[in-house]
């Protein structure tokens, strides 16, 4: 069976609920990114910080979620769609880790947007990976879909 890990952030929860899915249908690990100060829960709030954040590039520091991932052949990362990009944690998490030779699979959750540049910004950090297709899922996840998806990009355990 191949090792897998499913990476995320999620501030309100969506991308959480989504990296569940995908964990329950691989087998995989599951593992939260949390930085060491996190968003408000107030929209309006997170908006300004987060925009803030992205505009400077900014990488915040990792409390949890940052271990090895020499043990792991097949990431899934997740992240919301943040201004079109990935937000912070993300960015950290990948500017860590040498994923040299691993199969990198990008997921996220959108208010619309799908993936923006998402899975652009994820291949120019993992220029040495085998990057599949992902899913970028807005509103409810739905169990089929990921199985149909998991399909398709030929995922097997
Ligand atoms: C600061 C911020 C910026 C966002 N920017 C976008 C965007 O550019 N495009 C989009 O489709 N959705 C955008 N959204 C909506 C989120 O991507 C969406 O609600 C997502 O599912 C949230 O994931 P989470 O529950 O895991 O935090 C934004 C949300 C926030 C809080």
């Amino acid at each position: 069976m191949k090792n897998t890990l499913i990476v995320y952030y999620s501030l309100f929860q969506n991308t959480a609920n989504l990296a569940l899915e995908i964990a329950l249908q691989t087998d995989g690990s599951m593992r939260e990114l949390i930085p060491d100060k996190n968003y408000s829960f107030n929209y309006n709030t997170a908006t300004k910080e987060v925009g803030n954040q992205i505009s400077r590039g900014f990488c915040p520091k990792l409390i949890s979620g940052n271990e090895s991932i020499d043990d792991y052949e097949t990431i899934f990362i997740g992240t919301p769609n943040w201004f079109k990009t990935l937000s912070p944690p993300v960015l950290s998490f990948l500017r860590q880790h040498d994923f040299k030779g691993k199969t990198i699979i990008p997921f996220c959750t959108h208010g619309g947007g799908g993936f923006g540049q998402i899975e652009n910004d994820i291949a120019k950090e993992c220029t040495e990976s085998i990057i599949l297709p992902g899913i970028a899922v807005n509103g409810t996840v739905e169990s089929e879909d990921i199985k149909r998806w998991l399909e398709t990009i030929g995922y097997e355990q």
